[in-house]
């Protein structure tokens, strides 16, 4: 009863608005905030192996925690889950914010383009972005929670023998320019780093903003190349891809159990 009151008042029944909706942007900020902070680290890992095979082994086997849980993979696989339930969640919040029908969508982008408006038009490149990572971004984190031993010549395989470079390409592309827009509007809305001439850190944010894209995305294409390059290397000398390391998560975990 409480609540078809307030749905058609739009205040509750003590008079004032619900905190609900504030709730929900903090929710999305905090996520958000998570989400572009493991990617810069996930950044780092990745363009290890620009630095030598062995190195990125070495941070790969590292990431397993073997200290802890000594040849099982499982670490990698919870910290997976973990960020696929942040990710989920970050996704169903934001969705709110999706224009939902064509009325929504024909005044912001009329108004975008009528006042010229930058920072509009940036946030519909988040709305389009955040749509295609969805579904990217959801079919490379199963497949490294289901198959979550990580090496350098598997991560080669994957992406030059197994189809994935194109789609790593894409969800590149997505969460580079999603993410750098995301930390820009959650500094503004938050008045982080802004200093005392608020047009001044604007454009002093939007510069960083674009330090931050072209550094990730030149990290991310040259990493990718690599691991084409080791992956045609493999295929050329005929060297199969382990398939110890590429099997899925219930093989890799009863081979840990039972040996
Ligand atoms: C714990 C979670 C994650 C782990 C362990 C992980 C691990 C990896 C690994 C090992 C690769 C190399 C390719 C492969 O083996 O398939 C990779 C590539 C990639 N991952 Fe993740 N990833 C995680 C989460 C994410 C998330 C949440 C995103 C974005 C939504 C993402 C985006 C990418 C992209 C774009 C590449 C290609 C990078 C390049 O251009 O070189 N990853 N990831």
């Amino acid at each position: 009863m409480l609540d078809a009151i307030e749905s058609l008042t739009g205040v509750q029944t003590d008079g004032r608005k619900s905190r609900l909706p504030a709730k929900l942007d903090y929710i999305q900020s905090v996520t958000g905030g998570l989400l572009a902070l493991f990617m810069v680290g996930h950044m780092i890992f990745i363009s290890t192996i620009l630095i030598s095979k062995e190195f990125f082994n070495m941070i790969a086997k590292f990431m397993e925690l073997p200290f802890i849980f000594s040849d099982n993979p499982m670490m990698v696989s919870i910290v997976g889950g973990m960020v696929l339930l942040i990710f989920i969640i970050h996704a169903g919040v934001a969705l709110r914010k999706f224009p939902s029908n064509y009325r929504q969508y024909k005044v912001s982008i009329t108004h975008a383009h009528m006042m010229d408006h930058p920072d509009t038009k940036m946030w519909f490149i988040q709305v389009f972005t955040g749509f295609a990572m969805f579904f990217l971004g959801s079919v490379h984190l199963y497949i490294i929670i289901t198959h979550p031993v990580i090496t350098a010549d598997v991560s080669a395989g994957r992406m030059a023998l197994e189809w994935m470079a194109p789609l790593y390409l894409l969800l590149l592309l997505a969460v580079e320019f999603h993410g750098a827009i995301g930390l820009y509007r959650l500094a503004l809305k938050w008045g982080w780093f802004l200093g005392d001439t608020p047009k001044k850190g604007r454009k002093k944010l939007k510069f960083y903003k674009h330090v931050l894209t072209v550094f990730m995305l030149t990290l991310g294409i040259l990493s990718l190349a690599a691991f084409i390059k080791i992956g045609l290397e493999n295929k050329s000398l005929e060297k199969p891809i382990d398939k110890t390391h590429t099997s899925c998560v219930t093989t890799t975990y009863f081979k840990v159990v039972l040996s």
